[in-house]
This record gives structure tokens, C-alpha cells and sequence, in this order.
């Protein structure tokens, strides 16, 4: 008996469920999409992430690919449903001259990549390979354009190379000698990068002024849908950025304004990728969870100019940085764990919830570099634990968004506390309803209760991503350690569904009637 006692009791600690989480779901007000532009990907040249990581070239024998592009990406890619990808950075953008990488391949100039190393670039990944890559992935290409080192100019004549129609301008003509006549109609172009940083250093007025001789110039040819513009905002809280850009650009001038923010614990020592502590794991976790404020501040002050939220927030990087893995992978290569995971399930959750202003955003970056949904090693391959992610909450892209209100336990590291679930909801074209929930806290499992009123559901089913340790993730040799599996522990009574998480965990639950 004694024993009996002893085993529940110890139960009770290693397993400490907490039941004060609670959530309701607002199902008559599922009004707003959900963008499935929300899921979208970021591929610069840095590193391994175009080279290698993406593209092998057309003549290479021993990685199977498709005009150079490995197939074993584009198959994962295709799985994840990619809505569309920045390309060609980041910072490399700032530097990058597109009529560099078009034309004979042979007779391509090449380049010392700037921004990454100063390693030289034979430019045979440019402008054609990635427009035609995206087609094949069925994902909208997303540019941006040059607004350091390039001219309004070169920036007017990429828009004519990539959307003129045929036999109409001298740039289509050039584009038709490179072997494509049909225009590819890219309707997404970011005008600068960082322009506060590596994208010049700028003062915000002097970038408000030359954003406007950008934007007036890239025009969209009558042939093509408008173009989508974004400009550039701010990469910390600098929210007087973001509220002098929409007071001083016209409203027809641009679509879109972009931020960014990577959970990083400290720029000075990011620490290792996959052997940090708890305490690292919860700053980190800290980091993630200021996604919210920055989202919710920007969406406050654009409000103010723009009510009506015609302009989008976009947060073209995001995601997990941390120290280069020492093991010779390449610049900015990193390992990618549960921790990621944690990351990723948190961040989409916020995005969706955000979903009336925060229309596009792409995780930094695709592949072998940051926060990747997939890494490469000649011909191997890992899909990450935030591939995972991704791949689970691709029921939510272009569902109709369900307010959730949260009441969430703590997670707590000393006098630290943050909320310990996240979720978000939706309701898919066919009427499907589906869940996503986050436990962050990595010593705590969950009880969380969620109110179904107003909704006929019966049956739950789930998956769930999880390990016993946050630092768990995929390896060359053992690429399934860290795979979703079918997930048990949520049940209906009386207009309740019950979950019960485990510590670390990301759950897609999908209700049906
Ligand atoms: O994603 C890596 C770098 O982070 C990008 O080049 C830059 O835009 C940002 O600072």
C-alpha cells in the first residue's frame, strides 16, 4: 500500500499537470483568412542555402535533381505546401545586381558575395533558375530588390525582365532569349532590405524619399496583376519607423511593411544550436514570446494611419539564431531541436491570431542556414523539427481565422514567468475546425480545457510533436529521431474538449461532427 502511495506520488511530481488552462473559442466570428502567405520561406545566398542546400547544378550526377534544383528538397517543399519565398536575401540583396546572374551561364560574371564571407559566386543560381524553381513549387516568388548599391533603374527593368509580356519590350526580349517567353507576372517586390542597416544605414526620411522614387517607378504593366510593394520597417521596436512610413508614404504606394525579429538570447553569444541549457532554452522562449508585443505595437500604430488595414504587416524574417555550428557545415548553419519547434509552433500561433494585419511572413531561412525546415549533406537530407511544425499547421493556410481566448499557467525560470500555451484556430473552405496548441514549458506538462460553445463537434483526432528534451532533434543518421505521431489524449464531453499536453509539445487537433 505503502508503495502504491509512493508510485502515485512520484507520478504526480514527474508528470505535474496543471489545470488552469483555458480556452474558449469565439466560432461566430470566423471571419478573417488566415493568409497562407503566413507560411512562407526566406532563401538567401549565405552559406549552404542556395548552393548545395538548393541547387546542385543541371549537370550533377549524383544528387538527383530538376534543372539543377535537388528533387529531394522540391518533393519536401511540395509536402509543405510553400506559399512563397524571398529571395534573393536579406543583406545579399543589398549588394546583388540581378542582369549579373541572367543569360549563358558561361558567360555569367561573377561575384565576391559581400555580405557572407566574400566567397565567390559563378552566378548560375539567378534570376531565371529562382522563378522557374518557384513555379515548380507552386509557390509566389517574393524579390527583393536593391536599394543600397542598385538603381531605380535596375530595379524598373527587373520588374520588365520578370513581368513584361512577350515582344513588347527590349527586357522581354532578353528574357526570351534566355529561353523563357511567357512572363513569370511576380507580384511581390520588397524595396530595400534593413535599409536602417546593412541595406545603407539609412535615416528613415532619407528612406521614405527614395522608397517613393522606387515605388513610383516600378510600375505593373498593364498585362500583369498589381504589384504587391513592401516597404521596409523596422527590424527592433523602433515603432517611430513604422509610424513615419505610414504617415509619409501614400497609401497607393505600397501594400505592405515589413519587420523582423530572430529569438536570439544575446547577439554577443548566441549559444550552440543544440547543446544549451534550461536557462538558455528559456530566454530563448522569452525572445519568441516578444513576437507578440512586436506585432501587436506595429499593428496599433498602423491602425492609427490605416484603419481600414489596407496595408499589411509582413515579417519577412523570422525565427532561432544561434552560434554557427562549429562541425564545417557552413556560415550561419545551425542544428535545429525541439527548441525550434517551440519557436515555430508559438511564433504561427501569433501570426495567426494576427492574421487581420499580418498578411506574409517567411522563416529565416529555407534551407542549411538559421532556423531551416531542411538540411543537406551531399546527397542526405533531414527534415527539422520546424519542418514538422510547418508541415502540421498547413491546415491553417487560407482558413477562415476562430478568435481563441487564453488562459494560460506560467512558465516560470526563477522570477521569470511567461505563458506557457499558445494556441490558434480555424475553420477550413470544407468547415473543418483545427487546433493548434503549444506547451513551451519543457518540465511541465498541461491540462488544457477548451469551451466549445457554438460548435458541433463529436469526434477529436491530433498529432503531436514531442520529445523528452528540448535539445532532441534529426540527424544524418538518424533523420526520424523527432517525427510527429498520432495524438491520444484529447476527448469531447458535454461541449468540452480536454487535452492533456506533455511537456514540449506542439498538438494539431481537428474537430469533426
Ligand atoms: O537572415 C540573415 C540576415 O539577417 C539577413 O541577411 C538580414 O536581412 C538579417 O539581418
Amino acid at each position: 500500500m505503502k508503495k502504491l502511495i509512493l508510485l502515485l506520488l512520484f507520478g504526480i511530481l514527474c508528470f505535474d499537470l496543471s489545470a488552469q488552462n483555458k480556452i474558449t473559442l469565439i466560432a461566430d466570428q470566423a471571419e478573417t483568412q488566415i493568409s497562407k502567405h503566413i507560411y512562407g520561406h526566406f532563401a538567401e545566398h549565405l552559406g549552404r542555402c542556395i548552393y548545395d542546400g538548393i541547387y546542385v547544378g543541371e549537370n550533377n550526377t549524383g544528387i538527383p535533381n530538376t534543372a539543377g534544383v535537388r528533387n529531394d528538397v522540391i518533393k519536401a517543399l511540395k509536402d509543405l505546401k510553400i506559399p512563397n519565398l524571398r529571395w534573393p536575401g536579406g543583406c545579399f540583396a543589398d549588394t546583388y545586381h540581378w542582369k549579373d546572374g541572367v543569360g549563358p551561364k558561361n558567360e555569367r560574371k561573377p561575384i565576391e558575395n559581400l555580405t557572407w564571407g566574400n566567397v565567390r559566386e559563378d552566378n548560375s543560381f539567378g534570376t531565371n533558375e529562382f522563378l522557374n524553381m518557384c513555379e515548380l513549387l507552386g509557390a509566389e516568388p517574393y524579390l527583393a530588390v536593391n536599394m543600397n548599391t542598385g538603381t531605380v533603374q535596375e530595379a524598373v527593368e527587373w520588374v520588365q525582365y520578370a513581368n513584361h509580356a512577350n515582344g513588347t519590350s527590349y527586357l522581354a526580349d532578353i528574357r526570351k532569349k534566355s529561353g523563357r517567353e511567357k512572363p513569370w507576372n511576380v507580384k511581390f517586390w520588397g524595396i530595400g532590405n534593413e535599409s536602417w542597416d546593412c541595406g545603407g544605414n539609412m535615416t528613415v526620411d532619407h528612406y521614405i524619399d527614395l522608397y517613393k522614387q522606387y515605388a513610383t517607378a516600378m510600375t505593373s504593366y498593364s498585362n500583369t496583376e498589381k504589384l504587391f510593394r513592401v516597404a521596409v520597417g523596422p527590424g527592433t521596436p523602433d515603432y517611430k519607423w513604422t509610424e513615419e512610413i505610414m504617415k509619409n508614404i501614400p497609401a497607393r504606394r505600397f501594400e505592405g511593411v515589413s519587420i523582423h525579429h530572430y529569438s536570439v538570447i544575446d547577439w554577443g553569444n548566441k549559444g550552440s544550436s543544440s547543446q544549451f541549457t534550461d536557462e538558455e532554452y528559456f530566454k530563448t522562449m522569452q525572445q519568441a514570446w516578444r513576437m507578440e508585443e512586436i506585432v501587436r505595437t506595429n499593428c496599433e500604430v498602423m491602425d492609427k494611419y490605416d484603419p481600414k488595414k489596407r496595408v499589411a504587416l509582413i515579417v519577412d524574417e523570422w525565427g532561432g539564431w544561434y552560434e554557427t555550428d562549429p562541425d564545417g557545415h557552413g556560415q550561419l548553419y545551425q542544428q535545429n531541436t525541439m527548441r525550434d519547434a517551440m519557436i515555430a509552433g508559438l511564433t504561427l500561433n501569433i501570426f495567426n491570431n494576427h492574421a487581420d494585419r499580418v498578411r506574409m511572413a517567411n522563416l529565416a531561412q529555407m534551407v542549411n542556414v538559421l532556423q531551416s525546415v531542411i538540411l543537406t549533406n551531399k546527397e542526405k537530407i533531414i527534415l527539422t523539427p520546424t519542418y514538422h511544425v510547418m508541415e502540421m499547421y498547413k491546415v491553417h493556410q487560407d482558413a477562415f481565422l476562430v478568435p481563441v481566448q487564453i488562459l494560460s499557467n506560467d512558465f516560470v525560470m526563477g522570477d521569470n514567468r511567461i505563458p506557457a500555451v499558445s494556441a490558434s484556430a480555424s475553420k477550413d473552405q470544407s468547415g473543418k475546425l483545427h487546433i493548434s496548441l503549444t506547451n513551451i514549458d519543457n518540465t511541465k506538462g498541461q491540462e488544457v480545457e477548451i469551451d466549445l460553445k457554438g460548435i458541433k463537434a463529436k469526434h477529436v483526432t491530433g498529432r503531436i510533436l514531442t520529445s523528452s528534451k528540448v535539445q532532441d532533434h534529426n540527424t544524418f543518421d538518424t533523420p526520424t529521431n523527432v517525427v510527429p505521431k498520432t495524438f491520444k489524449n484529447a476527448s469531447i464531453s458535454k461541449g468540452t474538449l480536454k487535452v492533456t499536453m506533455p511537456p514540449n509539445s506542439v498538438i494539431v487537433l481537428e474537430l469533426g461532427s
